[in-house]
């Protein structure tokens, strides 16, 4: 069922949108590597935007400032050879760990409500799509950044685990954490991503939506990849 309708300009998309710490990261990544695709986090372009803005002293108010800010953004997103670990530099400087944090997560979503902002963002993220495929990780990725996508996903879990999540991640990577502050952080954020006017965080009609609470990354893993499979054949 190959046509031109279901992919964007010829090259396959499968959107992976959702909350955060829903898996969607992991995943898409883990799937990217699966199929041999280019990987879109399109999450971390927001959070460079935040600090680009803290770092260049712009308000998070100055919507002009921050659109300018944005759609010149000087970044670099660095694979190694096999795919997995992808490097980001900022203005010339390593700052892959550093936009990981809760802070930059909040200072993200702030950003990320200003529709001059998302206007431009939109090119550099459609700039991902290469053959053979592209795995675009985000909020709005089957709603407005990739329409078109031949996969849409939704992923979602109670609040409490991907708190959970979260905590795990930045313990592992060496940061500070702490569960309670992390779960109204994310409650928080959440509400701002579902309620802003400027792509809010939805689902796309079209999407299969898969709560990830109980299961394992490798059976959601499996499960993208098996849709993937139907609808591709
Ligand atoms: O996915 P991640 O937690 O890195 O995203 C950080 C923030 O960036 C989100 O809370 C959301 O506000 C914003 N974002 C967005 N649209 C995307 C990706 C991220 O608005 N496609």
């Amino acid at each position: 069922m190959e046509s031109e309708e279901m992919t964007e300009h010829g090259v396959d998309v499968v959107a992976i949108d959702g909350p955060s710490g829903s898996g969607k990261g992991t995943i898409s990544r883990l799937l990217a590597n699966k199929l041999g695709w280019h990987f879109l986090d399109s999450g971390a372009l927001y959070r460079l935007v935040g600090l680009a803005a803290r770092r260049h002293s712009i308000n998070f108010d100055d919507e002009q400032g921050l659109a300018t800010l944005a759609a010149h953004l000087d970044v670099e997103f660095v694979s190694d050879d096999e795919g997995n670990e992808t490097r980001i530099f900022l203005e010339g400087e390593e700052v892959t760990d550093g936009i990981r944090s809760e802070d930059c997560g909040n200072d993200a979503s702030k950003v990320a409500a200003v529709q001059s902002v998302r206007d431009a963002l939109f090119e550099r993220q459609r700039a991902f799509l290469h053959a053979p495929g592209l795995i675009a990780d985000g909020r709005d990725m089957g709603t407005v950044v990739f329409p078109d996508a031949r996969l849409k996903i939704f992923l979602t879990a109670s609040l409490e685990e991907r708190a959970s999540r979260r905590y795990k991640q930045l313990k592992e990577k060496g940061m500070d954490a702490n569960l309670s502050a992390l779960l109204d952080e994310l409650a928080l954020r959440d509400e701002r991503d579902r309620n802003r006017s400027a792509a809010p965080l939805v689902a796309a009609k079209d999407a299969v939506t898969i709560d990830t609470s109980d299961l394992g990354i490798e059976q959601v893993v499996a499960e993208v990849y098996a849709l993937w499979q139907r609808v591709s054949d």
